[in-house]
């Protein structure tokens, strides 16, 4: 393949996110890991797979970064998950020594590289990714408002009975219980669904979006959602790698779009080969402004407790 794609972490997120890059065919992968074996064991397995699957996607597994040289892209999905009663920010002190090093690391190698981070609680280590790269905005994006906003989409057909593929839906805020589903600019064939559903089932699937993972959390009992987020982080990579220019909800580092300023929170944005090529500002309502800034400030106190710890 033309381009190279390495996935940090060979867990749970990391091994569906790097087999759903190969089976696209949308570049070669490199898969590293901590753990000895591991990253090397669910390579070779993906890369026997390959024929069945019909791609020619090189994979590889590493516990060093010298095989991910030149990455065009790193997704970085390291880290622990949560276990059922942990919220996303209970993982704040763990995960961010752990963002924090193989960052470090990586960039040495891949230093024009785009970083996509996964691990949680995510907007937080967007500015941990952001300050140990180096990395300008453009290149720092955190993979939740894609998640959230499918499993609104996926809540939404439930409801429906319609195919998801009609549906569009749109979840602003950080990746947290504050998150903000925006019903208004969600729609079933361009038709908002504020027009289709009434309020009160509205409301409840809005509930339910913002406890999506939790939901799964409590289902697992053993982990975190994977699939869903794997899902994500590719079709964030797909549209970098192919240069699409796609408007997808992520975290973006924000100097005064909607009035926030040095905080990475989930805004609808332009993806393309140079990482956020646009931040798209939408006009909110009142209300929606609210709720948006209550979510960035859920951001900010999570920022404002790692500047505590060593
Ligand atoms: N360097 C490389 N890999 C590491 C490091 C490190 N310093 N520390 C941990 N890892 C690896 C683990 O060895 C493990 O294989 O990260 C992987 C994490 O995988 P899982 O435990 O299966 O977790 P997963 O479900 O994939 O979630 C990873 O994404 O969605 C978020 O909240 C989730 O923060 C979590 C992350």
């Amino acid at each position: 393949m033309n381009q190279k794609v390495t996935v940090i972490g060979a867990g749970n997120v990391g091994a569906t996110a790097a087999q759903r890059l190969a089976e696209k065919e949308l570049c070669d992968v490199v898969l590293v890991d901590i753990v000895e074996g591991v990253p090397q064991g669910k390579a070779l397995d993906l890369a026997q797979a390959a024929p069945v699957e019909k791609h020619d996607a090189h994979l590889i597994g590493a516990n060093t970064y010298e095989a991910s040289a030149n990455s065009d892209i790193i997704i970085i999905t390291a880290g622990i998950p949560r276990k059922p009663g942990m919220s996303r920010d209970d993982l704040l002190a763990t995960n961010k020594g752990i963002i924090k090093s193989v960052t470090k690391q990586v960039v040495q190698y891949s230093p024009k590289s785009i970083l996509i981070i996964v691990s949680n609680p995510l907007d937080a280590m967007c500015h941990v990714a952001m300050e140990a790269s180096g990395f300008p905005k453009q290149r720092v994006i955190g993979m939740a408002g894609v998640l959230d906003s499918a499993r609104f989409r996926a809540f939404i057909s439930m409801e429906l009975n319609v195919s998801v593929e009609n549906i569009s839906a749109l979840v602003m805020g950080g990746h947290g219980d504050t998150m903000v589903p925006l019903p208004r600019f969600s729609t079933v064939a361009g038709v908002p669904i504020t027009e289709l559903i009434l309020p009160e089932r509205i409301e409840a699937m809005v509930t339910r979006t913002r406890n999506g993972g939790a939901e799964i959390v409590s289902l697992l009992k053993t982990g975190s959602a994977y699939y869903a987020p794997a899902s994500a982080a590719v079709e964030m990579a797909e549209s970098i790698l192919k240069d699409k220019k796609k408007i997808l909800p992520c975290a973006a580092y924000l100097t005064g779009e909607y009035g926030i300023s040095g905080l990475f929170v989930g805004v609808p944005v332009k993806l393309g080969k140079n990482g956020i090529e646009q931040i798209i500002s939408l006009k909110l309502t009142a209300e929606e402004k609210k709720a948006l800034a209550k979510s960035a400030a859920a951001v900010q106190e999570l920022v404002d407790a790692m500047k505590k710890m060593p």
